[in-house]
């Protein structure tokens, strides 16, 4: 039986990129905004969204696995929660997720979830509700305002995908491009602050492709967002992700040059390196390219940290465009990367392609490559041995008196002292890892 009560207590869990943790955060204000209580640690909640990502197959298949599980909970301890699926899988599968997974009362797709509240009062009475609508902007208004938050922060100023890479769904489960109003921005990044960020990271599926008009009405990119947002009092840091190497303009490789605030790290997918898969990906970059502009950004900003995301086994990739992605990694040394073998989604035209590729050939593919990315991960890491740095303070480590922050090159450190979260501290950085580093403290950095 599906709950008729008004849900006292909410849980809120996030699959999938940044865009969806920014998204989980603003539908758990509504909640609390609603007066519905986050649920305590280890208890059952009365509604528990799962916010879902549907960009691969094992990530999509996740949410009913998860459903099993949570009405197999609820039917051991005689309480079935209110479940809602939110999020991109909500938005490809719409009403199908009623009709395979029964116990849940509500679907809401990542445009629609200001809704939820009106969504709710349907479920409790009965009603199956499901809200896939995408009307651009309209929620971000109809938000609540931002409640306490840690040190480092997510702004999503920018929604959807014009890209089409052909493997992709998010230009499906996302929309068209837009980009959030400049004052809006603003705004948002001061109330952030006022919450307790120190670092903020400006969030979009093609984050490079944001414009809009700043208050003298002049048409500025990321670059002048950027450096408005520099000036806000008590922000120490910005970041962005994720951006498309076709939207990557002069402005915002200088702004890494003269902006200190805007960190040394850029996360810039190539997905292959091969231009005849990349073409095939409907990349609008080749290798070459690729390679130039990382170079015009290293020479704005040598010490810059790179990272990328790949995909192994595109339909039809041949083991000698496989090793071209490999010299590509070679020729780059990313600091960190993200690799995926490909998985088909329904209704992207790569899922129709001939020459799909098995699996056991994208396991070697992804092992070798993966193999790669970490020797170079490490690499990057012992090369950052002797360099000091700030580090901002994000949470207490498993030891008394350990604490972790990162670097501004986005690397996980951790220290001794006496601190608290969001201090931003001089460290010398004296042992690596693959994974994080040791740091010494030089100093706390007044606020
Ligand atoms: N807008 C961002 C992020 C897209 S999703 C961008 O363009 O970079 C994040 C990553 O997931 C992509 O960069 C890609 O590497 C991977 N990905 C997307 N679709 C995939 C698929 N069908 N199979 C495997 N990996 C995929
Ligand atoms: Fe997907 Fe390509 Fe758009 Fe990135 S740019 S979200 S990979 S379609
Ligand atoms: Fe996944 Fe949607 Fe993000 S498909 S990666 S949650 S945009």
């Amino acid at each position: 039986m599906k709950p008729t009560t008004p849900p006292k207590t909410y849980r809120v869990k996030s699959f999938g990129c940044q865009m969806n943790v920014y998204d989980g955060e603003r539908m758990a204000e509504l909640l609390a905004a609603q007066g519905i209580a986050p649920a305590p640690e280890g208890e059952d909640a009365d509604l528990v969204v799962l916010n879902t990502c549907h960009i691969r197959e094992k990530a999509a298949e996740k949410v009913y696995s998860d459903i099993g599980r949570i009405s197999k909970a609820g039917a051991a301890s005689g309480k079935q929660p209110l479940i809602a699926v939110a999020g991109c899988v909500a938005q490809a599968e719409g009403e199908e997720i009623m009709a395979r997974a029964p116990a849940v009362s509500i679907v809401v797709g990542p445009q629609a979830y200001h809704r939820l509240p009106e969504m709710l009062d349907r479920a409790v009475a009965g009603e199956s509700a499901t809200d896939t609508d995408m009307p651009p902007i309209a929620k971000f208004d109809a938000l609540p305002d931002r409640r306490k938050i840690g040190p480092s922060a997510f702004l999503t100023i920018q929604e959807g995908c014009d890209k089409f890479c052909t493997y992709c769904v998010v230009p499906y489960t996302r929309g068209a491009e837009i980009s959030r109003p400049f004052r809006d921005l603003v705004t948002e990044a001061r109330k952030l602050v006022d919450a307790g960020a120190r670092e903020i990271t400006l969030l979009g599926q093609n984050v490079s492709a944001w414009s809009g008009e700043n208050e003298k009405g002049h048409r500025i990119g990321l670059a002048g967002l950027v450096r408005t947002l520099a000036e806000t009092d008590g922000l120490a840091r910005i970041r962005y992700t994720t951006s498309h190497p076709a939207d990557m303009d002069e402005d915002i490789i200088a702004a890494h040059g003269d902006t200190p605030k805007l960190m040394p790290y850029l996360h810039l997918p190539v997905q292959s390196g091969s231009d005849r898969v990349l073409k095939a990906m409907n990349r609008s970059h080749t290798a070459e390219s690729y390679l130039e502009l990382l170079e015009r950004f290293r020479a704005a900003r040598p010490d810059l940290a790179l990272s990328g995301d790949f995909i192994v086994g595109f339909p039809g990739e041949t083991d000698a465009e496989f090793e071209e992605t490999l010299r590509l990694v070679d020729t780059v040394g990313y600091a960190q990367a993200f690799s995926f073998k490909y998985s088909p989604r329904p209704g992207t035209p790569a899922a129709t392609m001939d020459d799909q590729i098995a699996k056991e050939v994208m396991d070697e593919r992804l092992q070798r490559l993966q193999a790669a990315l970490n020797r170079d991960q490490f690499a990057f890491n012992k090369a950052s041995v002797g360099r000091t740095c700030q580090v901002l303070v994000e949470r207490r480590g498993k030891h008394p008196g350990q604490w972790l922050g990162k670097s501004p090159w986005l690397q996980s450190v951790w220290f001794e002292g006496d601190y608290a979260i969001g201090d931003l501290v001089d460290v010398e950085l004296v042992e690596a890892g693959p994974n994080s580093l040791a740091g010494r403290i030089l100093q706390r950095v007044a606020a």
